[in-house]
Protein backbone atom coordinates (compact mmCIF):
# COMPACT_ATOMS: atom_id res chain seq x y z
CA UNK A 1 0.00 0.00 0.00
CA UNK A 2 1.29 3.92 -1.01
CA UNK A 3 1.11 6.24 1.38
CA UNK A 4 -1.76 7.99 -0.16
CA UNK A 5 -3.65 4.56 0.03
CA UNK A 6 -2.83 4.44 3.56
CA UNK A 7 -3.94 7.78 4.14
CA UNK A 8 -7.06 7.29 2.72
CA UNK A 9 -7.40 3.79 4.60
CA UNK A 10 -7.07 6.14 7.89
CA UNK A 11 -9.21 8.52 6.86
CA UNK A 12 -12.11 5.98 6.00
CA UNK A 13 -11.99 4.15 9.18
CA UNK A 14 -11.89 7.73 10.87
CA UNK A 15 -15.03 8.64 9.10
CA UNK A 16 -16.65 4.79 9.43
CA UNK A 17 -16.03 4.94 13.26
CA UNK A 18 -16.81 8.93 13.72
CA UNK A 19 -20.27 7.82 11.65
CA UNK A 20 -20.58 4.82 14.19
CA UNK A 21 -19.91 7.42 17.20
CA UNK A 22 -22.44 9.82 16.26
CA UNK A 23 -24.94 7.45 15.76
CA UNK A 24 -24.42 5.65 19.17
CA UNK A 25 -24.31 9.09 20.56
CA UNK A 26 -27.59 10.08 19.31
CA UNK A 27 -29.65 6.67 19.49
CA UNK A 28 -29.80 6.22 23.47
CA UNK A 29 -31.47 10.33 23.85
CA UNK A 30 -34.19 8.95 21.11
CA UNK A 31 -34.76 5.79 23.01
CA UNK A 32 -35.02 7.10 25.95
CA UNK A 33 -37.71 10.16 24.97
CA UNK A 34 -39.33 7.44 23.81
CA UNK A 35 -39.43 5.78 27.33
CA UNK A 36 -40.34 8.86 28.84
CA UNK A 37 -43.27 9.33 26.96
CA UNK A 38 -44.31 5.91 27.24
CA UNK A 39 -44.36 6.52 31.18
CA UNK A 40 -45.66 10.04 30.66
CA UNK A 41 -48.66 7.83 29.07
CA UNK A 42 -48.73 5.44 31.14
CA UNK A 43 -49.02 7.54 34.73
CA UNK A 44 -51.52 9.72 33.00
CA UNK A 45 -53.71 6.61 32.36
CA UNK A 46 -53.18 5.51 35.79
CA UNK A 47 -54.06 9.04 37.38
CA UNK A 48 -57.49 9.02 35.29
CA UNK A 49 -58.54 5.41 36.61
CA UNK A 50 -58.05 6.88 39.95
CA UNK A 51 -60.02 9.90 38.71
CA UNK A 52 -62.18 7.71 37.83
CA UNK A 53 -62.84 5.73 40.96
CA UNK A 54 -62.55 8.75 43.39
CA UNK A 55 -62.97 12.01 42.30
CA UNK A 56 -65.29 11.57 39.36
CA UNK A 57 -68.67 10.64 41.72
CA UNK A 58 -67.55 13.77 44.07
CA UNK A 59 -67.44 15.95 39.96
CA UNK A 60 -70.36 14.75 38.64
CA UNK A 61 -72.81 15.99 41.81
CA UNK A 62 -70.37 19.38 41.79
CA UNK A 63 -68.81 19.91 38.54
CA UNK A 64 -70.48 18.14 35.73
CA UNK A 65 -73.50 20.92 35.45
CA UNK A 66 -70.75 23.10 34.01
CA UNK A 67 -68.04 21.37 33.21
CA UNK A 68 -70.08 18.80 31.15
CA UNK A 69 -72.41 18.06 28.72
CA UNK A 70 -74.49 16.77 30.50
CA UNK A 71 -75.87 20.13 32.04
CA UNK A 72 -78.98 19.33 34.26
CA UNK A 73 -80.60 22.70 33.75
CA UNK A 74 -82.63 24.03 37.34
CA UNK A 75 -86.26 24.92 36.62
CA UNK A 76 -85.45 29.28 36.88
CA UNK A 77 -83.17 28.11 33.12
CA UNK A 78 -86.58 28.61 31.42
CA UNK A 79 -86.55 32.53 32.82
CA UNK A 80 -85.16 34.67 30.18
CA UNK A 81 -82.03 36.43 31.11
CA UNK A 82 -81.16 33.82 33.59
CA UNK A 83 -81.24 31.84 30.82
CA UNK A 84 -78.17 33.66 29.52
CA UNK A 85 -76.42 33.73 32.44
CA UNK A 86 -76.20 30.31 32.95
CA UNK A 87 -75.70 29.55 28.95
CA UNK A 88 -72.47 31.73 29.75
CA UNK A 89 -71.01 30.26 32.06
CA UNK A 90 -71.47 26.51 31.12
CA UNK A 91 -69.89 27.27 27.81
CA UNK A 92 -66.93 29.19 29.65
CA UNK A 93 -66.90 26.68 32.11
CA UNK A 94 -66.52 23.92 29.27
CA UNK A 95 -63.92 25.60 27.07
CA UNK A 96 -61.58 25.95 30.27
CA UNK A 97 -62.42 22.30 31.68
CA UNK A 98 -64.66 20.13 30.16
CA UNK A 99 -65.37 16.89 32.06
CA UNK A 100 -67.32 14.28 30.19
CA UNK A 101 -64.74 12.28 29.27
CA UNK A 102 -62.45 11.73 32.31
CA UNK A 103 -58.43 12.68 32.98
CA UNK A 104 -57.33 14.30 31.06
CA UNK A 105 -60.11 16.66 30.69
CA UNK A 106 -60.72 18.64 27.59
CA UNK A 107 -59.54 21.58 26.86
CA UNK A 108 -56.81 24.16 26.60
CA UNK A 109 -54.27 23.41 29.54
CA UNK A 110 -52.30 20.00 30.30
CA UNK A 111 -52.96 17.79 32.64
CA UNK A 112 -50.33 19.29 35.19
CA UNK A 113 -52.00 22.38 34.85
CA UNK A 114 -55.77 21.10 35.45
CA UNK A 115 -54.42 19.52 38.62
CA UNK A 116 -53.02 22.47 40.13
CA UNK A 117 -55.70 24.36 38.85
CA UNK A 118 -58.33 21.84 40.54
CA UNK A 119 -56.48 21.73 43.15
CA UNK A 120 -55.92 25.73 43.92
CA UNK A 121 -59.99 26.27 43.32
CA UNK A 122 -60.96 23.65 45.68
CA UNK A 123 -58.52 24.68 48.34
CA UNK A 124 -59.52 28.21 48.13
CA UNK A 125 -63.20 27.25 47.58
CA UNK A 126 -63.66 28.86 44.23
CA UNK A 127 -65.47 25.65 42.97
CA UNK A 128 -68.35 25.27 42.12
CA UNK A 129 -68.39 29.13 42.05
CA UNK A 130 -70.58 30.86 45.20
CA UNK A 131 -73.64 31.82 43.50
CA UNK A 132 -74.06 28.07 41.98
CA UNK A 133 -73.84 26.76 45.69
CA UNK A 134 -76.65 29.29 47.13
CA UNK A 135 -78.67 27.99 44.20
CA UNK A 136 -77.64 24.17 44.52
CA UNK A 137 -77.06 23.96 48.44
CA UNK A 138 -75.91 19.58 47.49
CA UNK A 139 -73.36 20.97 45.50
CA UNK A 140 -70.94 22.03 47.84
CA UNK A 141 -67.67 19.92 48.62
CA UNK A 142 -67.71 18.51 52.14
CA UNK A 143 -64.58 18.47 53.88
CA UNK A 144 -63.93 15.04 53.33
CA UNK A 145 -64.73 15.41 49.51
CA UNK A 146 -62.43 18.24 49.35
CA UNK A 147 -59.69 16.29 51.51
CA UNK A 148 -60.20 13.57 48.39
CA UNK A 149 -59.99 15.94 45.56
CA UNK A 150 -56.36 17.43 47.32
CA UNK A 151 -55.25 13.82 48.05
CA UNK A 152 -55.65 13.35 44.41
CA UNK A 153 -54.28 15.97 42.92
CA UNK A 154 -50.84 15.60 45.05
CA UNK A 155 -50.51 11.88 44.58
CA UNK A 156 -50.73 12.78 40.66
CA UNK A 157 -48.56 15.18 40.44
CA UNK A 158 -45.87 13.75 42.65
CA UNK A 159 -46.72 10.14 40.13
CA UNK A 160 -45.47 12.97 37.20
CA UNK A 161 -42.72 14.88 38.80
CA UNK A 162 -41.06 11.59 39.33
CA UNK A 163 -40.98 10.71 35.49
CA UNK A 164 -37.82 12.04 34.01
C1 LIG B 1 -72.04 27.01 37.98
C2 LIG B 1 -71.07 26.52 37.06
C3 LIG B 1 -69.80 25.84 37.58
C4 LIG B 1 -69.67 24.76 38.42
C5 LIG B 1 -70.78 23.96 39.07
C6 LIG B 1 -68.25 24.48 38.53
N1 LIG B 1 -67.54 25.37 37.77
FE1 LIG B 1 -65.51 25.41 37.48
N2 LIG B 1 -65.70 27.04 36.30
C7 LIG B 1 -66.89 27.67 35.98
C8 LIG B 1 -66.61 28.82 35.12
C9 LIG B 1 -67.65 29.78 34.54
C10 LIG B 1 -65.20 28.87 34.96
C11 LIG B 1 -64.36 29.86 34.16
C12 LIG B 1 -64.28 31.19 34.80
C13 LIG B 1 -63.63 31.14 36.14
O1 LIG B 1 -62.47 30.69 36.24
O2 LIG B 1 -64.29 31.56 37.10
C14 LIG B 1 -64.66 27.75 35.72
C15 LIG B 1 -63.32 27.47 35.84
C16 LIG B 1 -62.79 26.39 36.53
C17 LIG B 1 -61.40 26.11 36.66
C18 LIG B 1 -60.27 26.99 36.18
C19 LIG B 1 -59.97 26.76 34.73
C20 LIG B 1 -59.00 27.79 34.22
O3 LIG B 1 -58.84 27.85 33.02
O4 LIG B 1 -58.42 28.55 35.00
C21 LIG B 1 -61.27 24.96 37.38
C22 LIG B 1 -59.98 24.24 37.77
C23 LIG B 1 -62.61 24.53 37.70
N3 LIG B 1 -63.51 25.40 37.18
C24 LIG B 1 -62.90 23.39 38.43
C25 LIG B 1 -64.16 23.07 38.90
C26 LIG B 1 -64.43 21.96 39.77
C27 LIG B 1 -63.39 20.97 40.27
C28 LIG B 1 -65.78 21.99 40.03
C29 LIG B 1 -66.55 21.08 40.94
C30 LIG B 1 -66.04 20.87 42.27
C31 LIG B 1 -66.35 23.12 39.30
N4 LIG B 1 -65.33 23.74 38.62
C32 LIG B 1 -67.70 23.45 39.29
C33 LIG B 1 -68.16 27.27 36.32
C34 LIG B 1 -68.45 26.22 37.18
Amino acid sequence: MNKTGLYLGVLFLCSAAGFLLAHEGHHPEEVLKGKQKLRMDKAIKEIGVDYQKNIEPIFKVSCFDCHSSTTRYPWYHVVPGVRGLLDDDVSEAREHIEMSDGFPFKGHHTPVQQLTGVAYDIDKGKMPPLKYRVMHWKSGLTEKQKQDVEDWTERSLDKLKEIK
